[in-house]
């Protein structure tokens, strides 16, 4: 097959992967209508594009978390990326870095973080915050001893979502594939069943205090990620957190949320000149990526479609799907008269002239 874009890239890893890993990646929950309606979103968003503006130069070069970076964009995390290929998040991680872009690694991963920051900087570390806050802390530490720059810390799971996908094919992770990031001696705990390992262990309690607990471990800038409302956006800037990622769990979660996409101009409006915002869910497109910057968002995190490229061919396939949205963004932002990021501005996007 010529694998022209993400959709190529998709279908090609639904054809090479074994169906329940596939599954476990691809799959929403419960109907799937906002799995379905993060990518329709985008969909119905039309552009206004500016001519006769000079675009033989591209600059994708942007600011995030402080620094300078090549592109607005990074690695979202998703768990076990060893279903898509044994080099798993390595790949992920070799690929990421040749374009120079953060990789956001889960807590979840099959691969060690110290295995990933050794060939990789700068690795980001998604955090779920345990009941053991002990364990936590250790898997924090760690994170921040292996060079991590930053901690994500996903805020959307409270309880697992009704994957009923997942049930339905009693999808466990492979007992041959790890998960180091949770490796403790003491603890020979039974990580194959997803719900099981939420369950017992992610924190249905958590509140905005625990971020004040996060924030005396350690000094690296914190992001919380699955705000999509501009009210505890506000909460997230008095917490003192150091960005916001907007996302609906890649449709896993809360089916019918609202999608991210959708929620990026109020939650922009309210706080985006206090705080940086990255959005996720979604993206295989160039024009989702400008939308979402010309909406408010700093930066976008690819989750599923590095995912594809992975599965297809290893650390070449991440690097063609991410080299696809870098080609795709810069020919979008000829087309809109945009030779730079911050060119990309509300008016880009059309609003019906109201009756
Ligand atoms: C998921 C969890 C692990 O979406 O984040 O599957």
């Amino acid at each position: 097959m010529n694998l022209l874009n993400i959709y190529d890239y998709e279908k090609a890893a639904a054809e090479k992967m074994p169906s329940a890993f596939h599954e476990y990646y691809a799959g929403g929950v419960a109907d799937n209508l906002t799995l379905h309606e993060n990518r329709a979103a985008f969909d119905r968003i039309k552009l206004l594009p500016r001519i006769f503006r000079d675009v033989r130069h591209i600059s994708l070069e942007t600011t995030l978390g402080g620094e300078k970076r090549p592109s607005p964009f990074l690695i979202a995390p998703a768990a076990m990326h060893k279903l898509g290929h044994p080099d798993g998040e390595l790949a992920t991680a070799r690929a990421a870095a040749s374009f120079g872009m953060p990789q956001i690694l889960s807590t979840l991963s099959s691969v060690a973080v110290e295995e990933i920051t050794a060939v990789h900087h700068p690795v980001w570390f998604q955090l779920y915050i345990f009941r053991d806050r002990g364990w936590s802390a250790e898997i924090v530490q760690r994170a921040v001893a292996a060079g991590c720059q930053a901690l994500v810390v996903t805020v959307d799971v409270p309880v697992q979502g009704l994957r009923e996908n997942l049930h339905r094919i009693d999808f466990s992770f492979p007992p041959e594939i790890p998960i180091p990031n949770l490796a403790r001696a003491e603890h020979g705990q039974d990580n194959s069943s997803l719900l099981k390992l939420v369950n017992d262990n992610f924190d249905p309690g958590l509140t905005w205090a625990d971020i004040e607990w996060l924030r005396g471990l350690t000094n690296l800038p914190i992001w919380v990620k699955g705000i999509l409302r501009a009210d505890d956006a506000q909460r997230a800037v008095q917490a003192g957190v150091d960005g916001i990622i907007v996302s609906n769990h890649g449709g896993r979660q809360l089916d019918t949320a609202v999608t991210p996409i959708e929620a990026l101009p109020h939650i922009a409006q309210t706080v985006g000149d206090q705080i940086e915002l990255i959005l996720d869910g979604g993206i295989r497109r160039g024009t989702d990526v400008l939308k979402a910057l010309a909406l408010g968002a700093k930066g976008v995190a690819l989750a599923r479609a590095p995912l594809w490229g992975l599965a297809v061919n290893g650390e070449t396939g991440v690097r063609h799907v991410l080299q696809l949205l870098h080609d795709e963004l810069e020919n979008v932002m000829a087309q809109c008269g945009c030779t730079a990021v911050d060119q990309l501005t509300p008016d880009l996007i059309y609003n019906p002239p109201q009756p």
